[in-house]
């Protein structure tokens, strides 16, 4: 059988931005030859594999935040808020203000894509020295299991960074839906922005001061159904290297699980709500008081599920760090260094998705 490799052509002057992955075949082209077929690159060690059966854990609830009641500031649910992000690094949010029919288009936009012909997606291929378009990032070698997942990264914010050589232009309402998503997410995410300066100890703009303008990147999954979702995953278990990351995902198909106290549990989803999670800066910058959550995704045998992740970064050239206002010689001592947030960025791309092993780069 011939493998459909995601492959564009190498550029000259690419790959100074933040890093590469090795080109591999899209599971979801292998599966439209032999939808029961599981290569064996991506079947996972036995250690690796997600137990799929009975969640004894199913009780457990990720927190749910009401974001009219931040917007008025309720003292009770800024504690909310302030218990998520120590003890868990998610929370879904609920009245988030994004109409109901944006995140419908956005949806519909990246399925629309993903449905495409292989040869037509194939046109906003990432090149091998790229990270931004349609295939896979974090493939660092020829023997590393894959993942059970296409997908489509792009960088919407700040406009300049936008590069449409990745985007289906000709797919009709792709980049309207994409663009108008996106703004609607910016708005949430200052707002989230302001109440995390506040609970850091600074007033509301204190991290877009310390930080500028943040950028924004979509990563758009596709998980195909896999006969086998017990040996394979969906996403490796990471954590985001962002500030923090706003998913929107299926309303009715479980995949997201997170590590909350050394167990996995599903962050079952709440139709119409927003998935927060702390990235690795927000735990750098608050000194380790809020944790980047380790979480991957589990594949499943029913219906091909879709998840959009949108990261909030700090720009390229901003040196990340603890804030003043979260060390304390005496009982907060600094747990990290500071570093560039390109440097930190590049060395999480030049990694497999393997856990939390690439923020060791920032630890003290
Ligand atoms: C991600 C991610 C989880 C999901 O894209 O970083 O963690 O449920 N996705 O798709
Ligand atoms: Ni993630």
């Amino acid at each position: 059988m011939e493998l459909k490799v995601v492959k564009a052509s190498v550029e000259k002057g690419e790959g100074l931005g933040w890093g590469k992955s090795l080109l591999v075949p899209s599971i979801q082209e292998i599966l439209k030859n032999d939808s029961q077929s599981v290569p064996e690159r991506y079947i996972q060690e036995q250690k690796d594999r997600p137990l799929i059966s009975q969640n004894l854990f199913d009780s457990l609830q990720v927190p749910v935040i009401d974001f009219s009641m931040l917007a008025q500031k309720d003292a009770n649910e800024i504690r909310k808020l302030d218990l998520a992000c120590k003890e868990w690094g998610f929370f879904q949010i609920i009245n988030h203000g994004v109409r109901e029919e944006i995140m419908v288009n956005m949806k519909a936009a990246m399925a629309a894509f993903f449905e495409l012909p292989f040869q037509e997606k194939s046109k906003c291929a990432k090149a091998a020295n790229e990270i931004q378009g349609y295939g896979q990032n974090f493939v660092v070698s020829e023997k590393q299991k894959l993942d059970w997942c296409d997908m489509m990264f792009l960088k919407t914010f700040p406009h300049e960074t936008r590069n449409f050589k990745f985007w289906p232009l000709t797919l009709p309402g792709f980049k309207e839906a994409v663009e108008e998503y996106s703004t609607e997410i910016r708005k949430v995410s200052n707002k989230i922005d302001a109440n995390l300066s506040v609970l850091m100890g600074m007033d509301q703009n204190g991290l877009k001061r310390k930080l500028g303008e943040f950028q924004q990147g979509i990563r758009m999954n596709y998980y195909p159904t896999c006969s086998r979702p017990d040996l394979v995953l969906g996403i490796s278990p990471h954590s985001d290297g962002s500030l923090f990351t706003l998913l929107l995902q299926d309303d009715e198909i479980n995949g997201l699980q997170i590590k909350h106290k050394e167990v996995w549990i599903d962050a079952k989803p709440i139709p119409n709500s927003l998935v927060v999670n702390i990235g690795d800066a927000i735990e750098i910058l608050s000194n380790g008081m809020y944790k980047s959550i380790e979480h991957r995704a589990i594949s499943n045998e029913k219906k091909p599920r879709m998840s959009i992740a949108t990261f909030v970064m700090p720009g390229d050239e901003v040196q990340i760090g603890p804030l003043d206002s979260m060390v304390n010689e005496k009982h907060l001592p600094r747990s990290y260094r500071n570093i560039k947030y390109i440097d930190y960025i590049r060395q999480k791309f030049a990694m497999k998705m393997q856990g939390k092993a690439h923020t060791a780069i920032v630890k003290l």
